[in-house]
């Protein structure tokens, strides 16, 4: 195996999702969200991945700024916290400038100093993750953002996967695709590319047409896998 290219998803892989919640807790008028705040951002990811996937096989796409507002109403609804405009602004403003993973800046830059290409590949607008990238400090390492926008469908419809040779020119073979979603990783894997799934929260593997090829902890692994790949 030759790996050219490495892509990551964004959200969950190298973007902290619990941030917004956790950090609107954390802060003035954070009162609310005192010990609930982690059910709202599991209710929040969840729902958001779901309207993801109804979506894309229902045929009604919206982009992913909607599905994730709309996730959110839903969250908040669910713990009666509706009315509270203020609390919804600030999750929202929090999650346009999620902080990356701690290790994510050093594998970043090692993995380009070994010579790999680096890409996105998000179910993000563009403008999502050009504003959340650069907050994080991190544009700087990528050599392309692709927004399944571009695709007009989420993941993991085969057309979003397909924007990578598309840009590249890979084969799906030279591509090592880094999810920490584990469907994600095992949709990649069923299209072609070698995946490593990123299992931070230590989950059984999907049930799932493919399994990923590696399983690593956190990203730091990667740029000696990449490099054996
Ligand atoms: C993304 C979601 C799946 O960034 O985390 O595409």
């Amino acid at each position: 195996m030759s790996v050219r290219l490495c892509v990551f998803d964004a959200y969950g892989t190298l973007l902290d999702v619990a941030a917004a919640a956790r950090e609107a807790a954390a802060a003035p008028g954070g009162a609310a969200l005192a010990g609930l705040w982690q059910g709202l951002a599991a209710d929040w990811r969840a729902k958001q991945l779901a309207y993801t996937w109804l979506r894309a096989a229902m045929g009604a796409h919206a982009d992913f700024w909607q599905v994730t507002q709309d996730a959110l109403d839903w969250a908040l609804e669910a713990r009666g916290l509706a009315g509270d405009a203020a609390l919804r602004d600030r999750l929202l403003a929090l999650y346009r400038r999620l902080p990356a993973f701690a290790e994510v800046p050093a594998v970043l830059a090692a993995l380009q100093a070994r010579g790999h290409a680096l890409a996105i590949l998000s179910n993000g607008t563009p403008a999502m993750l050009a504003e959340a990238l650069a907050s994080a400090g991190i544009a700087g390492h990528l050599d392309a953002v692709l927004s399944v926008e571009a695709a007009g469908v989420f993941k993991p419809a085969r057309a979003v996967y397909d924007l990578v040779g598309a840009r590249f020119g890979t084969a799906p073979e030279e591509v090592l695709f880094v999810s920490a979603n584990g469907w994600d990783a095992a949709a990649g894997a069923h299209y072609g590319f070698v995946t490593a799934w990123v299992n931070r929260a230590g989950e059984p593997p999907d049930r799932l047409p493919a399994r990923p090829h590696h399983v690593l902890p956190d990203l730091s692994g990667l740029p000696d896998l990449a490099g054996a790949a």
